[in-house]
């Protein structure tokens, strides 16, 4: 049975147009693959812990010499690897605040990289755990930066993800969302055809 893996972190729940775009495409991708499971996770309705020291700890610390409280620890983000290891396909729905991604992401990005589990570093450098699978990314901004420096979405999330061996990503933007003027509608229209060619690909 094909998994979709549908992470959305818009503080506006289903009313962001990350999530909306982000629904959009899960949606198509339930047509075309009709009993294929979707997993939802909503970073804003149910936050990720910020990684501390104690949780770093417990991650590197030798299965047998975990305290009950770092075993519990462990397992949470174990249980976060194994969906997106187990995915087909992953969609993130993410808004741009304050020139980076919702530190809810970042969370939760801090608790799927585990070196031996996600990536390794071997002599010739890291080298990414996940078997490859396409990625699907719903980025909306109030203002218009793709191409720009100020764009620190775009990098950062493709670096991040091939560290983790997933390399085959598919940004869909939806910029100037707090614009006046017809930008909005303009560029929701465009995303919403980049979804149909996406999900009939
Ligand atoms: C706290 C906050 C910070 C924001 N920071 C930025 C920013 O740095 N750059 C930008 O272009 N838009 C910024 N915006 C506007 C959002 O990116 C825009 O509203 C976008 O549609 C949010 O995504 P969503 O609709 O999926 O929630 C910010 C909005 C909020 C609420």
């Amino acid at each position: 049975m094909a998994t979709l893996l549908q992470i959305n972190s818009s503080l506006s729940g289903d009313q962001g147009h990350s999530s909306a775009l982000a629904n959009q495409f899960t949606e198509r991708w339930r047509e075309r693959n009709p009993g294929g499971r979707v997993i939802v996770r909503d970073l804003a309705r149910q936050a990720i812990p910020h990684l501390d020291a104690e949780r770093l700890n417990a991650f590197i610390t030798p299965a047998d010499k975990r305290t009950q409280a770092q075993e519990e620890i462990v397992a949470y983000s174990d249980q976060l690897i194994d969906e997106l290891r187990r995915a087909d396909a992953v969609v993130f729905g993410v808004p741009m605040y304050n020139f980076g991604v919702p530190s809810t992401l970042k969370a939760y990005f801090d608790h799927v990289a585990r070196s031996g589990e996600t990536f390794r570093y071997t002599s010739s450098g890291p080298e990414g755990l996940l078997d490859d699978k396409p990625v699907y990314i719903f980025a909306a901004r109030g203002g218009i930066y793709q191409g720009t420096d100020a764009d620190s979405q775009t990098g950062y999330l493709n670096t991040f993800l091939a560290f983790l061996g997933l390399t085959d990503t598919h940004f869909v933007y939806a910029e100037g969302m707090a614009m006046s003027g017809d930008h909005k509608e303009k560029a929701l229209e465009s995303a919403q055809a980049e979804i149909t060619q996406l999900a009939a690909a």
